[in-house]
């Protein structure tokens, strides 16, 4: 199948829809997913508590996406124009160089076991040590479906922390680390389960008396990266030639690198491809958000999550590398029929291969941003969005639509009154 579907932005949702799922050859059946056969009140009654409806965002198809050589149709939920579009444009460019090459690290979570106010943390980790291994059968031994699939507990480590806020009584912290295989799975469930069950066996090792018993999300054992080399040719458009873009999203990049002001902005345009994906496949993205944003601070200070250079032959180089913590099994997955159809148009199997997806859509959009940034400033996309709605509210239709588009866009002017004019002129009206 082929991501690259020229055109498709002209069509009308009907056509689109009929367009993705031949490309993708789903089941026109599931047609119906992304309609009224979504979330039904019933089923979103038993997903959480006092439910009195249902709340509708656009979900849209970003196209051209070559993600480690295989064309990916990208279902996008999301409220703000020029996202969709940003991403499929992008892709369009990095196709013609081979695309994005993306990687991911096994679905490893952590769980944190918190013993608190600990009287000696030295003599309480060397309690704990000899008993690490009994610790993660144990741990295995409360999920013994992910064991047989494959999964589980893939180590331990022990941290001293220390409370010691000024004007506060210190205190000292043993935590206990579990590294947990979700395989498939986000996981979340899996991890808090292994934590509780763990937590009294540390308190009898210890005779110390356990805090929180909880995931971390700063998954930074399950980071997802994607690539993308853009020759300097492929940049350039009639307005710009492609060094001045390669140097400009390269020095937009080092502004971000600079000032976490800036970084924040940054990152949150990384986010507006994330989060869309995160949200149309079911997954949690308030842990997606608060994992990049904690690993964007590793080092004490926030950085952006992407990298932009320009390099020796003047290609644009793009890296980018983030916690994804999403899954393609459970949970929401299995009770959202329009998930499951948003999951089968990925055509993906497993959590990393979805992960990778999610990587190479943020550098996508990364480089969107900073390109029209670098280049016109943001505006005049949006603009050209706006008219757009400006045009059919004013009565265009078909082939008008574009024509009053770019009528508006030229005259700067994107009131009803100045549609009206136009579209009239337009039909041999006067002026
Ligand atoms: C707007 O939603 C996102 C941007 O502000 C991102 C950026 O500044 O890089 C355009």
């Amino acid at each position: 199948m082929s991501s690259r579907l020229p055109g498709f932005y002209k069509l009308d949702p009907d056509t689109r829809l009929e367009r993705v799922l031949e490309a993708a050859a789903l089941d026109p059946a599931l047609g119906s997913s992304w309609r009224e056969g979504g979330l039904s009140l019933e089923l979103a009654d038993r997903m959480i508590e006092n439910v009195v409806g249902t709340f509708r965002l656009p979900t849209g198809v970003a196209v051209n996406m070559l993600v480690n050589g295989r064309d990916v149709l990208v279902p996008m939920v999301v409220e703000e124009p020029s996202v969709v579009a940003a991403v499929g444009n992008m892709a369009r460019i990095a196709r013609q160089a081979g695309g994005f090459q993306a990687s991911s690290d096994a679905s490893v979570m952590i769980g944190q076991i918190e013993l608190r106010d600990v009287r000696d943390p030295a003599a309480t980790v060397a309690a704990l040590e000899p008993h690490v291994e009994r610790l993660s059968a144990l741990g295995d031994a409360r999920l013994p479906e992910l064991v047989g699939l494959g999964g589980g507990i893939r180590g331990m480590e022990l941290r001293i922390l220390r409370y010691d806020e000024p004007g506060e009584e210190p205190s000292d912290l043993v935590i206990l680390h579990f590294f947990l295989d979700c395989l498939d799975a986000m996981g979340a469930n899996m991890v808090n389960t292994v934590a509780e069950a763990l937590a009294p066996e540390l308190e009898a090792i210890t005779g110390e008396r356990v805090g929180l018993r909880i995931l971390s999300n700063l998954a930074d054992r399950r980071l997802a990266r994607a690539r993308v080399v853009l020759p300097a040719e492929l940049l350039g458009d009639a307005r710009f030639s492609g060094a001045e873009v390669a140097e400009g999203v390269a020095g937009a990049w080092r502004f971000a690198w600079a000032d976490p002001y800036r970084a924040a902005t940054h990152n949150k345009g990384i986010m507006n491809g994330v989060d869309p994906v995160v949200i149309a496949t079911g997954n949690d993205w308030r842990a997606m958000e608060a994992g990049a944003h904690a690993f964007a601070a590793r080092s004490g200070v926030y950085k952006p999550l992407t990298t932009w250079k320009v390099d020796r032959a003047g290609a644009l180089v793009g890296t980018i590398e983030l916690p994804v913590q999403v899954g393609t099994v459970g949970g929401t997955l299995r009770m959202h029929p329009t998930v499951r159809a948003n999951i089968a148009l990925l055509g993906v199997q497993h959590a990393g291969e979805l992960a990778e997806i999610i990587a190479a859509v943020g550098l996508a959009q990364n480089l969107g941003a900073l390109k029209a940034l670098a280049t016109t400033g943001i505006q005049e996309g949006h603009m050209r969005l706006h008219a757009r709605s400006v045009a059919v509210q004013a009565g265009a239709a078909g082939p008008e639509v574009a024509a009053l588009v770019a009528a508006l866009v030229a005259a700067r002017d994107f009131s009803d009154a100045r549609a009206r004019q136009e579209l009239a002129a337009l039909r041999g009206g006067s002026a």
